[in-house]
């Protein structure tokens, strides 16, 4: 019997963190006008409470307009329809995402062009970008991934310089700021999603903010089902779908709203007293902070594991390791997603991935993007937001149980278990 509780030993910490979501009587309130007021669906369009959402919404994010949708995956792709894409345009993507930034554009289409991340940041490499623009570019697409950004300076230097249209994946950055503007204000949109782990959550949910009126327009007849937009200004009509946010869905989004920013700061506090226990932990390295990023958004906390530091004891064990400590984490969250099981790409479905050429891009096969694999595969370890939402000695514990399993890690060589197994697993592919 080891120390470590995975070998067998007592688990570090017994008590639960703080669960999420979270809701409080406003939320109840609001669902209970919801429901006696009859108007449950999006219509008449839009609702009441997402119309109210919205344009407080809007103003953390220092954009002109929002427009709540059913989920952050047609966010994108309501943004992409919104800038006009069109069948066989291509979109830069960083190859180190969710799926679901990468599913809309070949919804549309279009073809995605994966670019690897940024080491220092794990978001799109900006210096990357120009290389793979070719006549077909028509997107930059950056995703603010684990509490950093894309360095928006240089992605819109390089927008500008070869009139291309830059679309926001949001999905982490609620309530962020880049040097003093919001999340999704600094490209021509920016997409957010409301899925139950987000900062602010719908279960289900999203929304599209841009300060360009014809593009809200445009997103706003194109979720609800080709009608026109609330302005109609440019009288865009084009075939729409109902991608429109339920009302009882709106109705809980406004009290998070409102909490956001007394959340954000008690995890921001605990991220950093995190950070400095951390500091100079052999096999432990922080992803580079950023002054110009004046406002974090605490969503998913990122560091990174060397186990070339660590008795080349592989990440799988050493956060399996840290899972039975009683510390929520993982390290296979994320894949390049042309590797992912999730993305089991057929040219039949897609194609313009054909257009023009003599074979089909394989876009499972034509990719190597060696920093997004690192971190995919052996480096990366993230935790949960709502870890970091407790006390100072709640965060406290995470430390220990990592200088803990440090101190231990001779035990996990050549030493299996369920949960290392599980490790071993994209999200996708494992027993939940
Ligand atoms: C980076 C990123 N992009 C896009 C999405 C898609 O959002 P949704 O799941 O709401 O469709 C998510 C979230 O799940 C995400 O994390």
């Amino acid at each position: 019997m080891g120390k470590l509780a995975i070998t067998g030993g007592e688990a570090l910490r017994k008590s639960p963190f703080p669960s999420w979501p979270a809701s409080t009587e406003e939320e109840a309130q609001a669902l209970e006008d919801v429901l006696t007021s009859t108007k449950w669906g999006g219509q008449p369009f839009p609702g009441k409470h997402s119309v109210a959402f919205a344009k407080k919404f809007a103003e953390l994010h220092t954009v002109k307009y929002a427009q709540c949708v059913n989920t952050g995956t047609v966010a994108i792709q309501a943004a992409l329809k919104a800038v006009g894409i069109q069948p066989g345009d291509e979109v830069i993507v960083p190859a180190y995402t969710w799926e679901g930034t990468v599913g809309p554009v070949l919804l549309v289409n279009a073809v995605p062009v994966f670019v690897d991340i940024d080491p220092e940041t794990y978001c799109l490499d900006a210096k990357l970008v120009e290389k793979a623009i070719t006549p077909k570019t028509k997107v930059i697409l950056p995703v603010h991934l684990g509490m950093r950004f894309a360095d928006m300076d240089e992605i819109l230097r390089v927008a500008a310089r070869h009139n291309l249209k830059v679309v926001e994946d949001c999905a982490h950055a609620h309530g962020g700021m880049w040097m003093g503007k919001g999340a999704g204000s600094m490209g021509d949109l920016g997409a957010f999603s409301f899925q139950s782990s987000k900062l602010i959550t719908s279960g289900e949910g999203g929304a599209v903010v841009t300060n360009n009126l014809e593009y809200m327009e445009r997103v706003q007849s194109y979720i609800n089902a080709g009608r026109a937009s609330v302005t109609d200004k440019y009288h865009h009509r084009i075939i729409g779908f109902n991608y429109r946010l339920g009302e009882f869905q709106a109705a809980v989004l406004g009290p998070q709203l409102d909490r956001l920013p007394a959340q954000s700061a008690i995890r921001e506090k605990n991220m950093r007293h995190f950070e400095i226990r951390l500091q100079g932990t052999t096999g432990i390295g922080l992803l580079k902070p950023d002054p110009r990023i004046t406002r974090l958004a605490p969503y998913g906390y990122v560091l990174k594991y060397f186990s070339e530091k660590a008795k080349e004891i592989p990440r799988a064990s050493f956060v399996a390791a840290l899972q039975l400590e009683g510390i929520p984490c993982d390290g296979l969250f994320y894949e390049p997603v042309y590797k992912s099981s999730l993305f089991p790409v057929d040219p039949a479905d897609f194609p313009a991935l054909s257009w023009g050429r003599e074979k089909p891009l394989d876009l499972r096969k034509m990719y190597s993007c060696p920093e997004s694999e690192r971190a995919a595969y052996q480096e990366a370890v993230w935790f949960p937001h709502q870890n970091f939402l407790g006390s100072s000695e709640d965060t406290d514990t995470i430390a220990d149980a990592i200088e803990k399993v440090l101190a231990n890690i001779e035990e996990l060589r050549g030493f299996d278990h369920k949960a290392i197994q599980n490790q071993k697993l994209g999200r996708a592919d494992r027993e939940s």
